[in-house]
């Protein structure tokens, strides 16, 4: 119907994520302000639309939020509301107690609730809508993460000028754990919208090439899914058009702004700020660290269990040795993570009553998040940093830890179920999480390491990481979504 088109708005360039890069806090005064919002996909993408002449299309994190289009840190801020019933159902629901565990590898049961479902289409409707009325003509729009895969296929009916490219931050599952989800079949062809579908490993993009051809029956040849197109409408019906449309796959290794993070830990203030953590925790030989949102993905039970049984066995000294955790809250109002926060909580209780003395404890334990600048002094005062994920799509902290070690120190111990194992394999010490004996030497070797060859080490990882920055990898994504022939041609139909 004539209704599914949608009017032309004024940016070439739309970001559509679930979050906004701010969220939205409201004092008890009634006064209203913004600050940076958690996690990985932020982190990324903030720098590279602070230069960029574009819009961010998504929600401020609270319910209920009715708020006019808006500037934050050089971004055009575009909201989405989301009503409480709407959190509850799309966002904790189908998007963090559906999707997130399933694609993490079913670490924790998905529950699959049809009414979740439902809210998750409804909500992915309205952003595909807000995309649609944000963007000019031929524009490009590009859609990010797991909470939105609806929105390609529906922005193409809304806008079928519009050039659409989608990016998986999370790990995407094999067939085998896909095909449990009742509605598979939607939302691969929601994704199959976009022109241009990344992932962020080789062997992500693989799995979803496998599952595009056995649930769709589509033609898959190489990275390209071919897509029988819907005909484009006007309102005396359907135009002649194309019959398909190429969808290409592929791998995009997301990365941080390494330069201003390198900067930032080179300023007096990180420097100096980074001597007083280690001063005030004792300054013991060794400080390892973990910094993660509060989430089962992330190991943190494993690690604290090895690092408490090394001190319990005598392998290291209390007096010598810390464990700082930094764990910042996130999704506190879905079971898996208040379960976790008791048992991570109920563990370093434990440890630190065990073996603790005064003036030392055993672990350091901080269930908030923090600054920039706080961060990178934490990373230059740790000796160790410990990514022990079992399952995470890239894990930007570990290349974070590096960004700031311009000081060619410092080491990095990296789970191998990472997307950053792939290009830090080489550098980094690699653990299986699981293996909890194995976790036990690897600590022990990484607190142990010979000056030179943490040196080696982490000049590799710097090589890769200094290079490989956020900003070639957006560029690398917009080039291929601006490489694709425009929608339309005689080429796009090949
Ligand atoms: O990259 C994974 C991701 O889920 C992002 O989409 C998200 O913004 C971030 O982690 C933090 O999670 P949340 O937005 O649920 O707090």
């Amino acid at each position: 119907s004539p209704s599914d088109v949608a009017e032309p708005g004024e940016y070439d360039l739309v970001v559509v994520a679930n979050r906004l890069p701010v969220d939205f806090t409201a004092a008890e005064d009634g006064s209203v302000s913004w600050k940076r919002s958690p996690g990985g996909l932020v982190t990324a993408l903030a720098p590279v639309m602070e230069g960029a002449d574009g819009a961010w299309v998504g929600w401020s994190g609270t319910a209920d939020v009715e708020h006019d289009p808006f500037d934050a840190s050089g971004i055009r801020c575009v909201p989405v509301t989301l009503t409480s019933e709407d959190v509850e159902s799309y966002y904790e629901g189908f998007s963090n107690d559906t999707l997130w565990p399933l694609y993490h590898d079913v670490i924790e049961t998905p529950s699959y609730h049809r009414q979740w479902w439902d809210a998750y289409r409804r909500v992915n409707h309205r952003f595909a809508r807000a995309a649609a009325a944000a963007a000019a003509p031929g524009a490009m729009v590009w859609v990010h993460d797991y909470q939105l895969q609806l929105v390609p296929a529906m922005l193409r009916t809304l806008r079928p000028d519009l050039r659409i490219g989608f990016f998986d931050h999370i790990p995407f599952p094999s067939l085998e754990i896909f095909s449990q989800l009742p509605w598979r079949t939607q939302i691969i062809e929601g994704l199959l919208g976009a022109d241009v579908i990344g992932f962020q490993r080789a062997g992500d993009a693989a799995n979803f090439l496998r599952v595009a051809r056995r649930l769709t029956g589509h033609n898959v040849r190489g990275r390209v899914v071919t897509v029988p197109a819907k005909a484009p409408r006007s309102s005396s019906g359907p135009l002649p058009g194309p019959a398909y449309r190429l969808a290409h796959v592929q791998a995009f290794p997301i990365s941080i702004d390494s330069a201003r993070f390198d900067a930032l830990a080179r300023t007096p203030e990180v420097q100096e700020r980074a001597r007083e953590i280690r001063s005030e925790l004792g300054n013991p030989k060794v400080v390892m660290l973990g910094v993660d949102r509060l989430d089962y993905t992330k190991g943190i039970r494993h690690r604290i269990k090895a690092y408490g049984e090394l001190i319990a066995d005598g392998r290291l000294d209390v007096k010598d040795a810390t464990l700082v955790q930094v764990a910042s809250p996130s999704r506190e109002n879905v079971d898996a993570y208040q379960q976790l926060r008791e048992d991570v909580e109920g563990l370093v209780g434990r440890i630190n009553g065990d073996y603790g003395e005064i003036g030392h404890s055993v672990i350091n334990y901080m269930h908030h998040s923090y600054p920039a600048e706080e961060m990178a002094a934490l990373y230059l005062a740790a000796d160790v940093l410990l990514v022990t994920s079992l399952r995470d799509g890239m894990n930007l902290v570990a290349k974070e830890y590096v960004a700031a070690r311009s000081d060619d120190r410092g080491v990095l111990v990296l789970s191998e179920f990472t997307g950053a194992a792939d290009e830090l394999g080489k550098g980094a010490l690699l653990c299986n999480p699981h293996d909890i004996d194995g976790l036990k030497e690897i600590l022990v070797r990484a607190a142990q390491m010979d000056p030179r060859e943490m040196r080696r080490r982490m000049r590799r990882l710097r090589r890769v990481v200094m290079e490989k920055d956020v900003a070639a990898w957006a560029s690398s994504f917009l080039d291929t979504l601006r490489a694709v022939p425009e929608p339309g041609s005689p080429a796009a139909a090949r």
